[in-house]
């Protein structure tokens, strides 16, 4: 970039103003202003030559995208906690950062987890359906029958800082709080919460409801399949705010249809958008929402100002206030 020149960046989808402006306050954006992602060659044609990104989880950044946007690239700046869409190992290579979101969305992710919980548990959209269906004639002793969720056990799978942000959810409920992670977490942090490590295997078995927090990775992916789903209460109801391939999908509907497990609630599937045919969308005790677990006006504001803050600091050369630690 020569001397005085403002940096030039790329922008994947239009932010709120918290992020936008401050970018543009910096650098000089090239906006992509659809709704809809750019498409894989507009998206490389883009960003040849810029000196950072702004990717969202729907964007791949990969050696492709590397070698397209050219050695000059300082920062990829990713507007999602998430970074599964991103090689971070091949940024590292180049010496490229990768910069995310954490934190600020934590306790609006865990809202979503719950009202998923609670509304899978209780059938709110099958109960939506039939009033609007003209279907209540009265009130029924045994209409739209669900389990409760204060006084049940919770399995909360990754217990990270969502995981935990659940799990204080929980506590107001009266739970049994499960938790299963790669190791097990000090007792300083899981004292408070009320919670009992316990292998996967015994959280399966024991939990009336499995919330899913877990990062998609090669360990994770397909974490719940039929096996895992076959551990799982008659009963259980599993929640998912991580990743749509943590669930295999055709396991899931299978045990759904068969009564392996009672109900799921998503709010995010594999491939997203979920494609209309799949079996799980035809299931009256499957809860579908479209990837909105971050989706409150403040949060994604401030997802927005974190995003724009990585970028401007990469493309100034400097470190990046939150950036995503290299592989080791
Ligand atoms: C993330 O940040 O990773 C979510 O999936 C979107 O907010």
């Amino acid at each position: 970039m020569p001397d005085g020149a403002r940096p030039r960046v790329f922008v994947a989808r239009i932010l709120p103003a918290e992020g936008l402006d401050a970018a543009r306050a910096a650098c000089d954006v090239d906006l992509w202003e659809d709704d809809l992602p750019p498409p894989r060659d507009e998206l490389l044609r883009r960003v040849a030559g810029v000196d950072g990104v702004l990717t969202l989880l729907t964007d791949r950044v990969d050696d492709e995208f590397l070698d397209a946007a050219g050695a000059q690239l300082k920062v990829v700046s990713n507007y999602a906690v998430g970074f599964d869409n991103i090689d971070v190992a091949a940024c590292a290579r180049r010496g490229v950062p990768v910069g995310n979101t954490p934190g600020v969305l934590t306790d609006t992710t865990a809202d979503l987890a719950w009202a998923l919980l609670m509304a899978a548990a209780r059938r709110l959209p099958e109960g939506d359906r039939y009033v609007r269906a003209g279907q209540w004639k009265t009130w029924g002793p045994l209409l739209l029958l669900g389990p409760d969720v204060h006084g049940a056990t919770i399995g909360i799978v990754g217990f990270g800082r969502i995981g935990q942000a659940v799990a204080r959810r929980a506590q107001g409920f009266g739970m049994e709080i499960l938790y299963h992670d790669l190791q097990e977490l000090p007792d300083e942090a899981t004292s408070p919460l009320g919670a009992t490590y316990v292998p996967l295997e015994e959280l399966l078995a024991r939990s009336d409801y499995v919330s899913l927090h877990v990062n998609l990775s090669p360990q994770t992916r397909h974490l719940i399949n039929a096996a895992t789903l076959s551990q799982m209460k008659r009963t259980a109801v599993l929640i998912n705010t991580s990743r749509g391939p943590v669930v295999d999908q055709h396991a899931l509907a299978d045990a759904l249809r068969a009564g392996t497990i009672a109900a799921a609630a998503l709010d995010v599937t594999d491939p997203e958008p979920i494609q209309m045919d799949d079996p799980l969308v035809g299931l009256d005790n499957c809860l579908i929402v479209p990837h909105i677990a971050s989706a409150s006006r403040a949060t994604r504001g401030k997802m927005a100002a974190m995003a724009a803050a990585n970028l401007v600091a990469g493309v100034r050369g400097e470190s990046l206030p939150t950036e995503v630690p290299p592989p080791t």
